[in-house]
């Protein structure tokens, strides 16, 4: 199956209207995207020279293989709908993923996307200013050659033949995205990502920069707050800073 990614080819199965730029490669969409002038825009790259993932880190985006886009919204009131906007694009890509492919997949508080104990997608969002936010997906689409540091720890949507484009993926997670983000006041989309949370249950190793402690994951609250329960009590963590690594 023909798998290039254009802007007409988005479009054909998009049903928001937004521009949409397609590049064969950038530095990064998030970056691309935080320029534009619009409310709403889609920035799709075949390749990133220097994606960007969470905590500063980077994001490997080889060409032909992934998925890589950004989309800039408008949401009023940005700054205390932030927390939801992480959790609703976590739901958007998982509810893609599932619609799109056999794989079962759960969401890694707080917005990665792993198949067992690998990662299949992951998310940066980023706010443009108080009222825009750009939401970057990177997901791995087909087998690449990876890097020796990231073989055990990744893993991709099709490991045979693709069943759907990366056009018609963009496409509905972008549409999932838009119905999502237009009315956060409506929370139901945190029941589904706790349904497929791979975390509340389990034993996790909470890392804060060269800080990390043990806790059991409790349950995540209606703000994507993580409850724990540590060593020195029970704790609610938020994102900004924290990463987690499952130990069970
Ligand atoms: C993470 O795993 O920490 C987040 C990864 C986010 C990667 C995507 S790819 C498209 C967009 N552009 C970037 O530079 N990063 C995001």
């Amino acid at each position: 199956m023909a798998d290039l990614i254009s802007q007409k080819g988005i479009e054909n199965h998009l049903f928001s209207s937004l521009p949409v730029y397609v590049f064969e490669s950038l530095d990064s969409t998030n970056r691309f995207a935080k320029t534009l002038t619009e409310d709403f825009a889609l920035v799709v790259a075949d390749c990133q020279t220097n994606g960007r993932g969470r905590l500063n880190r980077s994001f490997f985006s080889p060409k032909g293989t992934g998925i890589y886009f950004s989309l800039k919204v408008k949401i009023p009131h940005l700054y205390e709908n932030v927390p939801f906007i992480t959790t609703a694009a976590a739901v958007a890509v998982h509810r893609a993923i599932t619609a799109v492919s056999n794989v079962k997949s759960g969401i890694k508080w707080v917005n990665d996307i792993y198949i067992g104990n690998k990662k299949l997608s992951g998310i940066l969002c980023e706010a443009v200013d108080d009222c825009h936010v750009v939401i970057g997906i990177g997901i791995n689409y087909t087998p690449s050659s990876l890097p020796d540091d990231l073989t055990d720890i990744v893993t991709f949507l099709y490991n045979k033949e693709p069943l759907v484009t990366r056009n018609e993926i963009i496409a509905l997670i972008v549409d999932n995205l838009l119905d999502i983000t237009s009315d956060l006041s409506d929370t139901s989309f945190m029941e589904y990502y706790k349904t497929h949370s791979i975390v509340i249950g389990k034993k996790v190793l909470c890392i804060q920069g060269e800080n990390s402690f043990e806790a059991t994951v409790l349950d995540i609250d209606n703000q994507g707050g993580l409850l724990v329960k540590t060593a020195s009590g029970i704790k609610t963590l938020s994102s900004g800073e924290i990463t987690l690594r499952l130990t069970n």
